[in-house]
């Protein structure tokens, strides 16, 4: 008697539990709208609702792609290129290096250091030490690898496409190449009377991390 009491409360409890089992899906499984679904419900007849004024779209713009995009990179590529086309042209200007270095020294230096050696003041004081930016394969990199890092951040490094308008951050890349040039420029490069005066030079050693100043100038204010 006292077994059957126990299977039918066991068979209660089983249809109680599979009618929660079964609530808790339907409350999943909701009607809801597709995207640019119809609906009766607004009076424009669609249930997608239009963005409020001045809203920014995610994917173009300033802040584009400072965090998840949902709508893609490839118009953001090409957007980006085309930025690139127009902000860095082949010999770049001065007034780009300046602005690069100056951009560089309020966003990138702390951590990199001035030199690129990545002995910033904010990894003296415990922040892991980013790669120097004149390894082989930072000099072979793209443009478009270093604006991307800058833009999208690489590991412990953060984003910063919130901060720094695409420009400036091609003026930052134009300067990185400048630092980079600065210790492996090929001396067939330099203008005639610099290389005679490099070649009569007695032959020194590399600058000691830190002790080297790029060679443009702070801008004037
Ligand atoms: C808060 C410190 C910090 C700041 C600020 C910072 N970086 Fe970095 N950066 C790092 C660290 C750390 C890494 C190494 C990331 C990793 O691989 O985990 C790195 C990596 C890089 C790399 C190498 C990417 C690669 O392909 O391996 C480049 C290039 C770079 N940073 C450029 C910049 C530039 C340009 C700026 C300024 C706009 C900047 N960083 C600002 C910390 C910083």
């Amino acid at each position: 008697m006292r077994a059957a009491w126990l299977c039918a409360s066991a068979l209660a409890l089983a249809c109680v539990l599979a009618g929660c089992d079964r609530t808790q899906r339907d409350m999943l499984r909701q009607p809801r709208h597709g995207p640019e679904a119809a609906s009766p419900l607004f009076a424009d007849g669609r249930a997608t609702r239009p963005p409020p004024p001045d809203a920014v779209p995610h994917a173009i713009g300033t802040y584009a792609s400072a965090s998840g995009g949902r709508t893609g990179t490839a118009p953001v590529a090409a957007r980006e290129a085309d930025e690139a086309r127009q902000f860095l042209p082949d010999r770049p200007p001065r007034a780009l290096l300046v602005r690069g270095q100056e951009r560089y020294a309020i966003y990138c230096m702390p951590c990199h250091s001035s030199t690129g050696d990545g002995d910033g003041p904010v990894v003296e004081r415990g922040f892991p030490r980013p790669p120097t930016l004149h390894s082989d394969a930072l000099r072979r990199a793209a443009d478009r690898h270093l604006y991307e890092v800058i833009s999208h951040g690489r590991g412990l490094m953060y984003p910063m496409a919130d901060r720094i308008e695409p420009a400036d951050r091609w003026a930052i890349v134009a300067f990185v190449r400048a630092l980079q040039l600065s210790r492996h420029a090929p001396i067939d490069r330099l203008p005639a009377d610099l290389r005679q005066a490099v070649s009569a030079a007695p032959a020194t050693r590399a600058p000691a991390p830190g002790a080297w100043r790029p060679a443009v100038e702070a801008p004037s204010q």
